[in-house]
């Protein structure tokens, strides 16, 4: 079994895996070159396009796992919610899912009409041989708040509103998103994905008494339906739902760059943990970058397993070179 699915386990490794979320995008010059001209949902939709951006990072870092290419949104624009991603902006809604009326009207999301991920997971589990291949999904906070809001949103503060103000339609639509994010995942599992990763990145703008009444039951209903593989849960700005976090049922709960990993781990019960080098950290100078990845090898340590990767994505500005050497440092003394 590869190292990462061992950390993943909490079972012993002879070196710390790792990968990068978001490394597979426009850090890179090969994925700017080969996205040129062809929108980023078009390309989601590409089986071929979609192999070669994910196997990109893995055969110039040499990282642990590959992540698939896609979107959050991906499942929601199959299920034929009109969704588009607007370059520098994120993912924008046309028509904003503000009612009762509106979350009825939603339509359910038959795995047919995500064929093209079947085809492209496929595909990569032939071409990646040994290295695991992460599927993943958006969680039912962060989905519903671009929902609600009608893109990117600093506060969230139509989507606190609904779920506040409404709990009834609140749960109905997490309800819906745990149903569509649940068969979404469920294609990449079957199709080969060696483990998911739920992103509920938004989650951290709630309290633990709310994440636990608003979201938990829902990621928990999500996470149990793909038992298969190994299941990282993580979102940023978490350090006060890291325990909830960790009951929704993940073998690995991801921690951004806020949260020591030593400390994170007396938080999350003896599960795994992932991260969490703060991504701008990457920008100072090597000595900075080399010491800051020793500190977070070592408090990964008190977990039973870890999966280093940073605290979130990485940034279209980074240094690729950078990341090479991260790994090569992480897999060869760290
Ligand atoms: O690791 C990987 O690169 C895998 C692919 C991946 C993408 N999005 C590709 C993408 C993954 C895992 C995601 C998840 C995602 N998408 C999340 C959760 C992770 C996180 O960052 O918290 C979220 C919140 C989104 C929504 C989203 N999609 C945003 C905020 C953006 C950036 C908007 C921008 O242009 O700055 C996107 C677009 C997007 N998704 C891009 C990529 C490579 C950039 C589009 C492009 O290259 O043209």
């Amino acid at each position: 079994m590869s190292e990462f699915l061992r950390a993943c386990r909490g079972e012993p490794v002879s070196r710390t895996p790792v990968w990068f979320m978001r490394q597979a995008g426009r850090s890179l010059p090969e994925y700017r070159a080969i996205r040129a001209g062809v929108p980023m949902l078009e390309s989601c939709r590409r089986p071929e396009l979609v192999c070669e951006i994910t196997l990109q990072p893995v055969r110039r870092h040499g990282v642990d796992a590959a992540i698939l290419f896609s979107d959050i949104v991906v499942p929601l624009v199959a299920a034929g919610i009109d969704i588009d991603i607007v370059g520098g902006t994120g993912p924008v809604v046309a028509s904003p899912i503000r009612s009762r009326a509106d979350v009825a009207a939603l339509r359910g999301l038959d795995p047919g009409q995500v064929s093209f991920v079947d085809d492209a997971v496929r595909l990569l589990v032939k071409e990646l041989g040994d290295t695991p291949l992460i599927g993943f999904a958006g969680a039912p906070f962060t989905l519903a708040s671009y929902l609600i809001e009608g893109g990117p949103s600093r506060h969230h503060e139509k989507t606190k509103a609904l779920m506040y103000g409404d709990p009834q339609t609140w749960h109905a639509l997490c309800s819906y998103l745990a149903d569509v994010t649940s068969t979404f995942l469920q294609v990449q599992v079957r199709a080969g994905a060696g483990a998911v990763q739920l992103f509920d990145s938004w989650a951290g703008a709630l309290s633990e008494r709310d994440y636990r009444e608003f979201v938990l039951p829902h990621s928990r209903r999500i996470l149990a339906s793909v038992p298969q593989v190994p299941r990282i849960h993580f979102g940023v700005g978490t350090a006060q739902l890291l325990t909830a976090m960790a009951e929704a049922g993940p073998e690995v709960v991801g921690v951004d760059w806020r949260t020591p990993l030593d400390v994170a781990a007396g938080l999350v019960k003896g599960k795994a943990v992932q991260g969490n080098l703060d991504p701008c950290v990457l920008f100072a100078p090597w000595e900075v970058v080399e010491r800051e990845t020793r500190r977070v090898v070592a408090e990964g340590r008190a977990a039973p397993g870890h999966v280093f990767n940073l605290g979130h994505g990485v940034m279209p500005e980074t240094d690729p070179d950078v990341l090479t050497r991260v790994v090569e440092l992480i897999h060869h003394s760290a």
